[in-house]
C-alpha cells in the first residue's frame, strides 16, 4: 500500500505552512508559498505531473517538472488520491487559455519546487472528490473521508456560523450561556428517555436530559435572568429526517418577560442569523396563527405557508343538503371542509382517483370532487347536490370557472387534518412551492391538555410545566380540554422549529396540573419535588423556548435531512456504522453496575 517512503514522520521547523491552497488568486504570482493537503487528482501529461491538491478551502494546482527537481518527480509519479502532501514552490500564473474559470484558484498554479509526502491512504471506499451519490450507510461508516468532501465541509462551517453568530447576538442581549447536567434525571418531553446505570447506586439510574427544561427554570429561581445554552438533548424515539436520538437545542429562557417579548426576540434572532449566515431574508413580521385557526384554515399546527389552499368550513352552505353522506355527518355534528384548488379542473380522472386514494390512506372516508369547467359542473356527486348549494360551495370558496373543488365529510378535527394532509400533498404533486420561498409562522395558543383514550387521561400537549392562559384558569377544573397555553411554536416552511411557553412560577397552579395528568402528590413529589419546592423561594415569572438548531441548520444549508448537518449522526435505526454503537459490554463492566441481562 505504501510505494514510497513518507518523507517526514512529523512537520518539522522546515515545514511550516504558509497558507491554505483556496487562497491563491492572480496577486499571488511570483511568491514562493508552502501549502498541505490532500491529493484530489492526478493527470500526468507528457512529461509535466499535474496535482490538484485540496484542503478545507479548496483545491489548487501543482505542477511537478523533472527539470526542476528530479527526485520530487519521482515521488510526485507515484501520488495517488487521498494521500497527504506537504509543498512548497512558487506560485505562477497558468499559460494562456489554460485558465480554470470553474475554479477560484484557476488562474494560477504552483511550480512545485519541494515536496514531502506526509503520508499515503489507501484507495477511499467513496470518492472524495466527486459529487457522486453514495450509500449513506457507507458515507457513516467512513464519516471522516465522507466529510472531506466539500459539501459536506460547507455544511459544518455553515453550523459553526450559526452558533457564533446565534452567540454574539444572545451576548449582545445580556444572556449568559450556561451548562446543565447530562447525568440528570428524567425530564418529560414526550419521548422515552435514554438511562445510565449508577455504578455506586446499585439499581439507580441518571436519565440523559431530553431538553434542559427544569434546569434553566431553576436558573430563573437562581437569578440568572437571561439563560441560553447550545444543548444535547437525547430522546429514545422513532428516528426520521428530521430526528435524531441525540440533537441540539438552542435553548434560552428568560425572567420577568411576557410572552410577546418573547416572541420579539426569537424571531429577531432567527431573523439575524439567518440572513448572517445563509443570505436567507426571512419576510417579517413573521405571521401569527392561534393553534385553532392553524387547524381551520390549513388542517395543521405546523402549516406550510409557501402556498396558498386554505381550508374553508362549508357546512353552513350545506346544511339542508341531501346527499346521503353529507347529511349524516352534518347530522351527527360533523362538518364538510371544502378545499379550492385553483386551475385545476382539467385533471384526469385517474389523477381524481389517485388524489381521492391518497385522502383515504389519510383517513378520509370519502373525497368529493367537483371539477368547475367551461360548460358545467363535472362531478359524480354533482347529481345530489342542489344548484343553490352548488352556487353556495361555490361562493364560499370563491371557485370560478377552471377551479377544482375538493370536500371532505367528518367530525371536524378529523375532517381538517386530512384536508391538511392532502392540502400539503397537492403542494407538492402540483409543484406549488416555489424555491427559495421563505414562511416562517408562530403558531400560538395551543391546548393545554389533550386527553389520552387509551389511558383515560389528561396529558400536556407541550409539556407539564407550561402555564395556562390567566383568563382560562378556571376551565381547568371544569373543561381541561378547553384550556389554552401561554405557548407557542416557530414553524417553517411546514417544519416545527421550536417551541416554548410561558412557565407555571407558582406552586398550586403546578401541582394542579400534575394533579390534572394523574400524577398523584406523591408521585408529583418523587419526580419534581426539586422544582416544586423552588418555586416556593420566590421564583419569578419566566418563559423561554428552545430551537431544533439541527434542523434549523438544515434549512440553511438547503439539506433535505438533519443527518447533513450533523459530523457524527445515527442511521434512521439509531446505530453508528463508524464506530459500531450501540455496542455489547464486558460481563465485568455488567456487574460493576449491578445489571444482568434477561
Ligand atoms: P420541544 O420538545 O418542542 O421543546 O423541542 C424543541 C425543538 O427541538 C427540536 N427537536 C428535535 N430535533 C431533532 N431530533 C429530535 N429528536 C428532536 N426533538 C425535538 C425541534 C423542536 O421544536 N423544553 C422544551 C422547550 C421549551 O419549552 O422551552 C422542548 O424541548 O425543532
Amino acid at each position: 500500500m505504501v510505494p514510497v517512503p513518507l518523507t517526514l514522520l512529523g512537520l518539522d521547523e522546515h515545514w511550516r505552512r504558509t497558507c491554505y491552497c483556496g487562497e491563491l488568486r492572480s496577486e499571488h504570482a511570483g511568491t514562493t508559498v508552502t501549502v498541505m493537503g490532500w491529493v484530489n487528482r492526478t493527470r500526468d501529461h507528457g512529461g509535466l505531473i499535474f496535482v490538484d491538491l485540496r484542503d478545507r478551502t479548496g483545491v489548487l494546482q501543482v505542477v511537478f517538472s523533472p527539470d526542476q527537481n528530479p527526485e520530487t518527480f519521482r515521488t510526485a509519479e507515484r501520488l495517488r488520491p487521498e494521500y497527504v502532501l506537504a509543498v512548497r514552490g512558487r506560485v505562477r500564473m497558468r499559460p494562456p487559455g489554460t485558465a480554470n474559470p470553474n475554479l477560484a484558484t484557476g488562474e494560477v498554479e504552483l511550480e512545485a519546487e519541494e515536496l514531502a509526502l506526509l503520508n499515503p491512504s489507501r484507495t477511499p471506499p467513496l470518492p472524495v472528490n466527486e459529487p457522486q451519490e453514495v450509500d449513506e450507510i457507507v458515507r457513516l461508516r467512513y464519516r471522516y473521508l465522507d466529510l472531506r468532501r466539500p459539501d459536506r465541509l460547507a455544511n459544518l462551517r455553515l453550523r459553526y456560523q450559526a452558533t457564533r453568530s446565534i452567540r454574539t447576538f444572545l451576548d449582545r442581549r445580556g444572556f449568559w450561556e450556561i451548562e446543565t447536567p447530562v447525568l440528570t434525571k428524567s425530564t418529560p418531553e414526550g419521548a422515552r428517555d435514554f438511562l445510565v446505570p449508577s455504578r455506586l447506586h446499585p439499581g439507580a439510574f441518571y436519565a440523559l436530559p431530553q431538553s434542559p427544561q427544569l434546569f434553566k427554570q431553576l436558573l430563573m429561581v437562581a437569578g440568572i435572568d437571561r439563560y441560553f445554552q447550545i444543548a444535547r438533548c437525547f430522546r429514545d424515539e422513532d428516528l426520521r429526517a428530521d430526528r435524531q436520538p441525540e440533537f441540539t437545542q438552542l435553548d434560552l429562557e428568560m425572567s420577568f418577560v411576557s410572552r410577546e417579548e418573547i416572541l420579539e426576540l426569537v424571531e429577531e434572532l432567527v431573523a439575524a442569523v439567518s440572513e448572517e449566515v445563509a443570505g436567507i431574508r426571512l419576510p417579517r413580521p413573521f405571521p401569527r396563527l392561534t393553534f385553532q385557526e392553524a387547524m381551520e384554515r390549513y388542517g395543521s399546527d405546523r402549516p406550510d405557508l409557501r402556498f396558498g389552499l386554505e381550508l374553508k368550513d362549508v357546512s353552513p352552505v350545506l346544511g339542508t343538503c341531501e346527499f346521503r353522506v353529507f347529511r349524516e355527518v352534518l347530522a351527527g355534528g360533523g362538518k364538510v371542509i371544502g378545499l379550492r384548488v385553483p386551475g385545476k379542473a382539467g385533471l384526469s380522472r385517474r389523477e381524481l382517483d389517485e388524489l381521492a386514494g391518497q385522502a383515504q390512506a389519510f383517513g378520509a372516508r370519502g373525497l368529493v370532487w367537483l371539477a368547475l369547467t367551461g360548460e358545467g359542473v363535472r362531478s359524480p356527486a354533482a347529481k345530489f347536490l342542489k344548484p343553490e348549494e352548488l352556487d353556495g360551495l361555490f361562493t364560499v370558496l370563491e371557485a370560478g370557472s377552471g377551479d377544482l373543488v375538493l370536500l371532505v365529510a367528518g367530525p371536524k378535527e378529523e375532517a381538517c387534518k386530512v384536508m391538511g394532509l392532502l392540502r400539503v400533498h397537492l403542494g407538492q404533486w402540483l409543484n406549488l412551492v416555489e424555491p427559495d420561498r421563505w414562511a416562517p409562522v408562530w403558531v400560538t395558543d395551543f391546548p393545554l391538555l389533550e386527553f389520552n383514550a387509551e389511558e383515560q387521561r389528561w396529558e400536556a400537549v407541550h409539556h407539564p410545566f407550561t402555564a395556562p392562559r390567566p383568563e382560562d384558569l378556571e376551565l381547568l377544573d371544569t373543561d381541561p380540554g378547553r384550556v389554552r397555553a401561554l405557548s407557542f411554536d416557530l414553524v417553517l416552511n411546514g417544519l416545527e422549529l421550536g417551541g416554548g411557553s410561558i412557565r407555571n412560577h407558582r406552586r398550586d397552579v403546578q401541582e394542579k396540573l400534575f394533579s390534572l395528568i394523574r400524577l398523584s402528590p406523591e408521585e408529583a413529589q418523587a419526580q419534581f419535588g426539586f422544582l416544586l419546592e423552588a418555586l416556593e423561594y420566590g421564583a419569578p415569572p419566566h418563559g423561554g423556548l428552545a430551537l431544533g438548531l439541527d434542523r434549523w441548520v438544515m434549512f440553511l444549508a438547503g439539506e433535505e435531512s438533519i443527518r447533513e448537518v450533523i459530523a457524527f449522526p445515527k442511521t434512521q435505526s439509531a446505530t453508528c456504522p463508524l464506530t459500531g454503537a450501540p455496542d455489547a459490554v464486558s460481563p465485568r463492566q455488567l456487574k460493576e453496575l449491578h445489571l444482568r441481562l434477561g
